[in-house]
């Protein structure tokens, strides 16, 4: 068994003062650690009937795929705007400052298709939010969204019900600037 949690490395104030970056970048670059990630992200949903991964880019698409394989099911991507060629949905939504958005084709999902959203951390939600709220405009199924790493105080699972999330790593800090 893999101790996935060795091979995050933390990086102290990072992209800015005060924030403890979590970088899976040494997890990715083993191969035992990276294939262990990417099954125990899948693993509750085996036998699920998942149609279709959804994820946002960048990080997300890392495990999209692979999880894809393994459920048997598609992938379809979620970018930021300017990326995706053909007619879509999109949906804006707040940053600490500003706002960001994110598209998804509008074919991408068919109506009542079985999706599992996934990324590689649930930080705030935001982000994961927006997937959600893109789906439901394809009116698909979602089935449930599972992430890598979970911020457990910054509140991302609460802003995500009634959707069941799933996280092979679970963080509890006491510093709530420590975050992304
Ligand atoms: C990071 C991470 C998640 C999101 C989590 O993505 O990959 O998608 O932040 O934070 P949230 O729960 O507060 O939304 P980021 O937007 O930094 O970009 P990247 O994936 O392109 O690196
Ligand atoms: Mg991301």
């Amino acid at each position: 068994m893999v101790d996935l949690s060795k091979f995050i490395r933390e990086i102290p104030d990072y992209p800015k003062p005060g924030i403890l970056f979590r970088d899976i970048t040494p997890m990715l670059a083993d191969p035992e650690a990276l294939a262990a990630a990417a099954k125990a992200m899948a693993e509750p949903y085996v036998g699920e009937k998942i149609d279709i991964v959804a994820a946002a880019e960048a990080r997300g698409f890392i495990f999209a795929a692979p999880l894809a394989i393994q459920l048997g099911a598609g992938f379809v991507p979620i970018r930021k705007p300017g990326k995706l060629p053909f007619d879509l949905h999109s949906f804006a939504y707040e940053l600490e400052y500003g706002t960001d958005e994110l598209q998804i084709h509008v074919d991408g999902v068919k109506p009542g298709q079985r999706v599992l959203l996934i990324d590689d951390l649930l930080a705030t939600g935001g982000t994961m939010e927006a997937c959600c709220r893109l789906l439901e405009r394809c009116d698909a199924e979602i089935v449930g969204c599972s992430f890598l790493i979970h911020l457990a105080q910054l509140g991302g699972e609460d802003r995500l019900n009634p959707y069941k999330c799933h996280s092979v790593l679970t963080y509890d800090q006491d510093d709530l600037e420590n975050e992304l």
